[in-house]
């Protein structure tokens, strides 16, 4: 049984991980519920739930101070990015200060950890159009968000190599899954298109607004094969030191996504088309072969992961 530390373990991808986790370790889980909620987590002797704020810097020293982690995973973000272009010193100071504060804690007292795992996007390469995208491609950064996700993970890595803390960095391609927060703007055209399901149970009018013509796509992953991604990358030796790229390896267009989900449900989605805004990335996907060299191979087809999430939304009374 491990001692596991996860920020923002009330989120999504936090959640999913936690109450996978609390199976059979022992977690502490801070997370000021801006966007989680503590009801998204299971009920387990293993856990340890602390409402509070990674930028607080007094509770985050007792808690590091207190306890020998053997795992950290620091999800806690304001993980929208039209928040950070809205406000970009507040996101700022949660999405890059609080890694900072962070590291220099587990460099002072958590002489016994075997891993801090710091949770990247896809946002850092921007809008730099060659395909797939590897870990050494071109990084173009073009909103608060991607710059504070890029600048924190060379702290990261400076840590490892400078302070032999043992830390590594994922970045996270398109994530979906049970739990995505709808009202987030940052949650994505598959939570946005299950909400459009579910208000059309009531309101026949609704109509999923695109921005484009549908053709751009995306390397959508199920949050499942992202948790399993994280295990391996938390546990793996070569991984120390090390950014992986977390996806599928697969560009889906959303025309193709809104076709299986239509065959699932049986219904079509009524789409009002709206010209595409600027700036919007047409393609982008992941190359994953360097995950895949740890032993990773995603188990989820886009087709199984919509059939488990649209099962989440019927079994928790949002049918659609
Ligand atoms: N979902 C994706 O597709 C995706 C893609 C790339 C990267 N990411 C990154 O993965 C991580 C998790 O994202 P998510 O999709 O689960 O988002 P989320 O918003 O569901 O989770 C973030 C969690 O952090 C908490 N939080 C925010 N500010 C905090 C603070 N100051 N102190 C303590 N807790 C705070 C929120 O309440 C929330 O529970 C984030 O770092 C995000 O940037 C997600």
């Amino acid at each position: 049984m491990a001692n596991y530390l996860v920020t923002g373990g009330a989120g999504f991808i936090g959640s999913n991980l936690v109450n996978d986790l609390i199976k059979e370790h022992k977690v502490v889980v801070i997370d000021n519920c801006s966007m989680g909620k503590v009801e998204n987590l299971d009920h387990s002797s293993n856990l340890k739930f602390i409402k509070g704020d990674v930028t607080d810097y007094t509770l985050m020293e007792r808690i590091l101070k207190n306890k020998n982690f053997d795992y950290i995973f620091h999800l806690a973000a304001i993980a929208s990015v039209a928040d950070s272009v809205e406000r970009p010193v507040e996101t700022h100071q949660v999405n890059f200060d609080s890694v900072f504060q962070l590291l220099e804690r587990v460099r002072k007292y958590q002489p016994f950890l075997k891993r801090f795992v710091f949770s990247s996007s896809a946002a850092v390469y921007g809008d730099e159009s060659t395909l797939p995208k590897q870990e050494e491609s071109v990084i173009r950064p073009l909103t608060t968000y991607a710059i504070d996700k890029f600048s924190a993970e060379k702290f990261v890595l400076m840590y490892n190599n400078l302070y032999g803390v043992p830390t590594c960095v994922a970045r996270f391609f398109n994530v979906y899954g049970p739990r995505q927060n709808p009202s987030s703007s940052y949650s994505g055209v598959i939570s946005k298109c299950m909400d459009c399901f579910e208000k059309m149970k009531d309101n026949s009018n609704v109509k999923f607004t695109l921005f484009g013509d549908g053709k751009q796509s995306r390397d959508f992953v199920f949050v499942k094969d992202v948790i399993y991604a994280l295990q391996i990358i938390s546990e793996h030796p070569n991984s120390l030191g090390e950014v992986y790229n977390v996806g599928v390896g697969k560009a889906t267009t959303l025309l193709e996504l809104f076709s299986i989900i239509e065959g699932i449900l049986g219904k079509n989605l009524p789409v009002s088309y709206e010209k595409a805004r600027f700036g919007d990335i047409k393609e982008s996907f992941a190359d994953i072969a360097k995950l895949s060299a740890l032993g990773y191979k995603p188990k989820y087809t886009m087709r199984k992961g919509m059939e488990e999430y649209i099962l989440y939304f019927n079994q928790n009374s949002k049918k659609i």
